[in-house]
This record gives structure tokens, sequence and C-alpha cells, in this order.
């Protein structure tokens, strides 16, 4: 039986033993396994860990600043590295959605790699690495490597010549939010739903541009802050909009509009592998659609997407 306690009691002093005065970096993203991997790692070697937090340009609304403000208040010994304008560049003009993973995968090592070169002496590279990560990473190697391609894991390459150490790689999500909560991090943050490490740039159907992904992050924050004010969010597992390749025309006093159309998508489940749509009041899809048309320029048409995994996908891409 899995006690949160006892794990951070003999992980501190096995980190404590491996890693000695050794300096440590790690990439955090946001997340809960990255964040509740440092606060561990932080716990056991104090300022020799060094966090990098970088945006990629495809965050959600205001969620770099937010979430490093918050690191800061957590005591992390963390650089924020805003690359936004260098992702977006890289991405200019790719469609394909495995394309799109691949070039997000080689500007954060690019950047990533940059950054632990300004460090001095670093030994260890840490990952936040849970234990489904370690064996989807095996079946991904299998024949449906083609479908998707996860940089979470084994990713980064032999050049930086860094050992790796990943505490939580024996753990599931529920034990690595006990851990979290043990550790006394925010219980919002432990709650945040999973956001993928593409970003929105799956959710952003075509090519993206700088303008696409700030429309898609305001609709976005529209539907999340709605979900939250409706007492709803902790009651879905994974919410999201969508920024459809497709405008269809609209009515705005006497004119005609032709804009885009966004889809929203909630769903319920355990572990992303199958998932069912929630069944959203009805009152709260008419407000939130209101909202976004009023208060996005550019979106006249809001749809919910009612198709359960399988064989629709969580993502669009
Ligand atoms: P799908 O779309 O395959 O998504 O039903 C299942 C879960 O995985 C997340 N996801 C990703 N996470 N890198 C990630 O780190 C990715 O490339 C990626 N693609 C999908 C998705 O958000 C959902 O939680």
């Amino acid at each position: 039986n899995f006690t949160p306690n006892a794990f951070v009691d003999e992980m501190v002093a096995e980190l404590k033993e491996k890693l000695g005065n050794d300096k440590v970096v790690l990439g955090l993203s946001g997340g809960v396994d990255s964040t509740v991997a440092a606060v561990l790692l932080n716990k056991a070697i104090g300022q020799n860990l060094y966090c990098i937090f970088v945006n990629n340009g495809l965050l959600r609304k205001n969620e770099f600043q937010n979430v490093l403000d918050q690191y800061k208040g957590m005591g992390l010994n963390v650089k924020g590295v805003d690359a936004g304008d260098r992702f977006l560049g890289e991405l200019a003009g790719i469609s394909d959605p495995e394309t799109k993973r691949k070039t997000i995968g080689r500007v954060f090592i690019e950047v990533f790699d940059d950054e632990s070169h300004l460090l001095e002496d670093v030994k260890w590279l840490a990952q936040g690495t849970i234990y489904p990560d370690v064996i989807e990473s095996v079946s991904v190697k299998g024949p449906s490597a083609t479908i998707k391609s996860h940089h979470n894991v084994g990713g980064l390459p032999d050049y930086m010549k860094l050992k790796i150490v990943e505490p939580l790689r024996m753990l599931f999500k529920d034990e690595v939010r006990r851990v979290g909560a043990t550790l006394g991090i925010d219980p919002e943050l432990l709650g945040r739903h999973p956001f993928p490490g593409p970003g929105l740039s799956i959710r952003i159907l075509g090519d993206i541009t700088p303008e696409k992904v700030q429309i898609l992050q305001d609709v976005d924050s529209v539907f999340i802050e709605g979900l939250k004010s409706w007492g709803l969010y902790d009651k879905v597992w994974q919410a999201g909009a969508i920024l459809l390749p497709v405008n269809s025309v609209g009515v705005m006093g006497d004119e005609r509009t032709y804009e885009k159309v966004v889809a929203l998508r909630a769903v319920e489940s355990t572990d992303g592998m199958t998932a069912d749509w929630v069944h959203l009041p009805y009152e709260f899809l008419m407000k939130v659609s209101n909202d976004i048309i009023n208060k996005v320029k550019g979106v006249n048409r809001v749809v919910y997407d009612i198709s359960s995994k399988p064989p629709a996908t969580i993502e669009w891409e």
C-alpha cells in the first residue's frame, strides 16, 4: 500500500545519497509531474537544482508568467526562457501534426541545451517521467511508432552527456498527486488538467500563426475560466478548445461575416486511453458560447464535440 510520506522520506534520502553535491538541471512544464519532481529534488539538494521553464509560445493564455511566478513563490531555483518567437518562427507553414511535434521537440532540445550549457558543471538531468510514460515509450517503439511521438522520455540527445535521474519513475499519476500534496504543493496546481507537450499547436488544425495562437488562447481561456466559475473544472478530466481550419458565415448587425469556427472538447477519463465526452449543462454551453463569440474577435461559431474515444481521439490534431 502506497504511503506518500514514506515515499518522500525514502526518496529524499536516496536522492541525497545519489546526487551528493552534484548540480542537476530539470525542465519544468507547468504540469503536475515535473513540478512534483522539482519540489522533491529541491527538498533533497536545494539550490543545486537548476530548473528551466521554456515558453514555447503554445501555452495557455498568461500561463508562462503565472506559472513562473508560482514556481518562484515555491522557492524553486527557476529560470524562465521565453522562446515563443523562435518556436512559432520554426513552425510557420507546417500543417502536419507529426511534423509539428518533431519541430517542437527539436527546438525544445536546442533551447534547453543552450540554457544548460550556461550552467557550469551540471552532472545530471532530472525528468518528471512517471510509470505510464515508461510503459508508453516502450510501446511507441513498436508498430505504433508513427502514431504519436512523445518527447517526454529519453528524448534528449546523447551529446548532453548528463546522467538521468527520474524520482517518479515508479509512480502512477494519482500517487504523484498524493506525493505533491504531502510536499505542500498548491492543490490547484495538482488538480490541473493534463496538457499536451506540443501545447496548442495540435489544437490549431492546419498551419500555425501568431494570430491563430492568440485567438485560441482567448477562446480556451473563456472556456476554462467558465468551467472553473461554474464549479465544473474538477468534474472534467481534460478540456480545451480547437481552432478549425474553416470559416463559416454569420451575421452581425446588417453585415454578413465570414469567420472562424471553434470546437470545445471536455472529456471524462482515467488514463486518456479511453474517454467519454462530458454532458456539460446546456445553460453552461449557452453562456460560454455567447461569451466566446462576444469577446473573441474573429470567431462567429462554436460547436461542442460529442464523440467518445475510441474511435475519436481526445486531441483533434
Ligand atoms: P489522444 O489525442 O491521443 O490524447 O486521445 C490522449 C492524451 O495524450 C495527450 N497528448 C499528448 N501529450 N505529447 C504529450 O505530451 C503529445 O504529443 C500528445 N498528444 C496527445 C492528450 O492531451 C490527451 O491527454
